[in-house]
């Protein structure tokens, strides 16, 4: 049976919603103290929201971008499966699973990568921008394997479609036995989460796949990004998605992608 696109699309906006909590509560905000948040702090959590009860926090832009880009690889028939390294609660990929699900798309899978522990602690000697990180400490990011699966089955939407890698990025990913990639999403928050990934990840990128930052703008993430482009001569321009995130995507042609300048 053909499900008409209008049908997809109310699905997938749905579960962006629900995803996001946004039915319930626009703009939610997380309160470390529990006590009501002065409006300039309250200005700056929305841009680096923390939520109580959504299951993503990557917000509206960010969650449409993986949308674009989902649409973007089946249309161009970009090969490959989709993984998040960094995933707290799910939400991302719970919206890539649902997505796959909408489209009966079953070649692909969703990769699911993290401690399911928080973040490590900063090993400053081997990457110094992480010295002062403190995320590590956070119970809030503590998120475990048992409560990111129930997630998924909060919404129907675990299988054998998603595979979940256990354990820190710089000793799962290196072996994880994932083929090609379309789209890897970044979002484990240190230089050392992203340039584990990076350097593991980037070449299963198929060509035209998307290789999408969210944390871009931490300075923590951003000469990670930078130290990784300049190593292996990506030039690619990075396409902002919101204040915080930016992506890029894989040229078709290598050739035409060093004639390229960085955008940012
Ligand atoms: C900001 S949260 C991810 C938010 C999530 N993408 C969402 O949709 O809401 C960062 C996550 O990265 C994980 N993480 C960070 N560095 C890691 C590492 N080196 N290895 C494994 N997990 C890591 C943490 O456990 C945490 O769940």
């Amino acid at each position: 049976m053909r499900v008409k696109r209008e049908t997809i699309n109310l699905y997938l906006e749905l579960l962006k919603k629900t995803i996001l909590f946004e039915i319930w509560g626009k703009n939610e905000i997380y309160s470390p103290t529990g006590l009501p948040i002065p409006p300039v702090l309250n200005e700056f959590l929305k841009s680096h929201n923390w939520p109580t009860v959504a299951h993503s926090m990557i917000g509206r832009p960010r969650m449409n971008q993986l949308h674009e880009a989902m649409e973007t690889v089946i249309k161009e028939k970009v090969e490959g499966d989709f993984i998040e390294t960094g995933v707290w609660r799910g939400g991302s990929c719970i919206f890539m699973r649902g997505f796959l699900k909408a489209y009966n798309i079953h070649n692909r899978k969703v990769w699911v990568a993290d401690s399911f522990k928080g973040l490590p602690a900063p090993n400053a000697e081997k990457y110094p921008h992480d010295k002062n990180d403190t995320l590590y400490t956070s119970d809030y990011l503590r998120v475990s394997l048992e409560q990111v699966q129930q997630n998924f089955r909060k919404y129907d939407l675990l299988d054998d479609q998603v595979e979940f890698l256990e354990g820190w990025f710089k000793d799962t990913l290196p072996s994880a036995p994932i083929g090609k990639i379309a789209i890897a999403r970044l979002d484990g928050d240190l230089y050392e989460s992203t340039m584990d990934s990076l350097t593991s990840l980037y070449h299963k990128v198929s060509p035209g796949g998307f290789i999408i930052i969210d944390d871009y703008e931490l300075p923590t993430c951003k000469p990670a990004v930078h130290d990784f482009r300049q190593q292996n001569t990506i030039n690619e321009p990075l396409v902002r998605i919101d204040p915080h995130s930016v992506y890029w995507r894989k040229p078709k042609n290598q050739i035409i992608s060093k004639l390229n300048r960085i955008g940012i």
